[in-house]
């Protein structure tokens, strides 16, 4: 009888093991810190790509995303969880001052700081690094807005009203209709303005006084998307 009672106990207590095992909070679950670093490796890639190309908005975005996770990450008054947070913190203020090399620096640091975790936490054959190419072929990181903002104001400043902030009046040889106007008008489409930059005409228009000014392809849907905010702004 004892034997008996001793065997079911012994039974019970195997059987419970791996449920009192399993009882670590829900982030700290292997496959649930697995998921967040994943997103977290996916996210540090982007943050470099947008800050060495000056998408700053981007940056930022990512910097964001990076920051939450890693709050969840940390296991409260935890030691090594505090560094991430001031490498953050340096990352964020490069950013925040459109500082291309004190970003480097700042995301080199960070960086290392993925790493300082991952060998306190015994995880040091996980090595993370500066990234060398996007495996996002899919996702521009260039701000194609703010490029398409800069070319009209480089470019097509010269003959157009390019936004409702241009002090500067263009030298009008031809009237021209202002980019705002065009933006907002009901028959303005962005495959209308593509249409007419792919054009190979030499001159362009309805009737035909605008001298082609011949972009890349990038560059037309650099324009196209900064009509697109222009047509936005105005309708907000
Ligand atoms: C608070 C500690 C901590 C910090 C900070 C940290 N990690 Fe982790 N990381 C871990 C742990 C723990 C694991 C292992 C998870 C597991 O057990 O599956 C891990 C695993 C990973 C993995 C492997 C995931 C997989 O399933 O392939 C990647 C990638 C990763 N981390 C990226 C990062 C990046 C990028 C940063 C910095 C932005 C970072 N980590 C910062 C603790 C941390
Ligand atoms: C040298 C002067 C000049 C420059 C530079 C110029 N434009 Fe024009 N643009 C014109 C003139 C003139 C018209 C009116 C054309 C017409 O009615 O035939 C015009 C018309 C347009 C129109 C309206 C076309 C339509 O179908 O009504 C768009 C869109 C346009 N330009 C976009 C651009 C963009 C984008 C740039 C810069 C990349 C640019 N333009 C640079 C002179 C210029």
């Amino acid at each position: 009888m004892r034997r008996l009672i001793f065997l079911t106990a012994a039974v019970l207590a195997v059987l419970s093991m791996p449920q009192a095992m399993g009882q670590t909070d829900s982030v700290r679950g292997d496959k649930a810190v697995s998921e967040l670093m994943v997103a977290l490796q996916t996210q540090h890639i982007k943050l470099w790509f947008a800050g060495r190309l000056s998408n700053w908005p981007l940056a930022t975005y990512e910097l964001n995303q990076i920051e939450s996770g890693l709050q969840r990450a940390a296991k409260p008054g935890d030691q090594h969880a505090a560094q991430p947070a001031a490498k953050v913190q340096a990352v964020r203020s490069a950013v925040d001052s459109r500082d291309i090399t004190a970003f480097t620096k700042a995301f080199g640091e960070l960086t290392n700081g993925c790493n300082t975790c991952h060998r306190a936490e015994g995880k040091s054959f996980i090595t993370i690094m500066v990234p060398t190419n996007s495996p996002f072929t899919d996702q521009l990181f260039v701000d194609q807005v703010a490029e398409g903002r800069a070319l009209a104001r480089s470019i097509c400043s010269n003959c157009h009203v390019v936004s409702d902030q241009q002090t500067q009046k263009p030298e009008l040889r031809f009237p021209t209709p202002s980019f705002p106007e065009l933006a907002r008008s009901p028959s303005f489409s962005a495959d209308s303005i593509r249409e007419l930059l792919m054009s190979g005409h030499r001159h362009l228009g309805p009737n035909q006084t605008m001298p082609n000014p011949r972009l890349a392809a990038h560059q037309i849907e650099e324009i196209v998307a900064y009509f697109e905010t222009l047509r936005a702004e105005g309708s907000r």
